[in-house]
């Protein structure tokens, strides 16, 4: 649907171009809008990124978009705490696969930074996960925004977060920035403060 759209897009945008005979800066500005759109994901195909408290002891937070994963944690005592962001679950224009790891005492890591997966392998961390099961884009494009990934060293919680005021709360209670996980779609379409 989506491709047929922006087919339905082009072809207009080429009728119209040929009619009117438009100066070439304008030709130029349409050509640029038209790429862009499709070197972007569509953002209707973007799921809610619940983040979830699991029961455990040490505080651990868990985020996914799969409803039966999150049913089943539920069932076990998890703990909707919000949606996080909005997060592509197949792989759209633009976007690469963020990895879920797992790492001694049920540490949970996301990540989307190839650098930071190869030194949490190499740091005793497993994917939890073959096959990846969520997509972000690599840089701030196509309406996206940072998730912040912050962590409390001395009891091995990560959080992620797109909203900074969150962040701030976070580091008053002894978190720590560690970088960002990749940049993903906020809820609502505009940055939630
Ligand atoms: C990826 O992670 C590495 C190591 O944590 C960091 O130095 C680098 O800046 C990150 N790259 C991006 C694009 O965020």
């Amino acid at each position: 649907m989506k491709h047929i759209l922006h087919a339905l897009f082009l072809s207009v945008t080429v009728a119209l171009t040929v009619a009117q005979n438009i100066p070439r800066n304008d030709a130029y500005q349409t050509d640029t809008l038209g790429r862009s759109a499709e070197t972007c994901g569509d953002p209707t195909d973007a799921l809610p990124f619940y983040r979830v408290l699991l029961p455990s002891a040490p505080t651990r937070y868990f985020y996914s978009s799969d409803l039966t994963v999150l049913n089943a944690g539920f069932q076990s005592g998890c703990t909707l705490q919000a949606v996080a962001c909005l997060m592509f679950i197949t792989q759209e224009e633009s976007t690469v696969p963020m990895f879920r790891l797992g790492g001694a005492d049920q540490e949970i890591i996301y990540t989307a930074n190839t650098t930071e997966l190869e030194d949490a392998l190499e740091n005793g961390f497993t994917l939890t996960s073959v096959d990846p099961e969520t997509y972000v884009y690599p840089t701030q494009i196509c309406g996206s925004v940072p998730f912040y990934h912050l962590r409390n060293a001395a009891k091995k919680v990560n959080f992620y977060t797109v909203s900074t005021a969150e962040m701030q709360v976070f580091i008053g209670n002894g978190y720590s920035t560690i970088g960002i996980a990749g940049y993903v779609l906020p809820v609502g379409g505009t940055e939630c403060e």
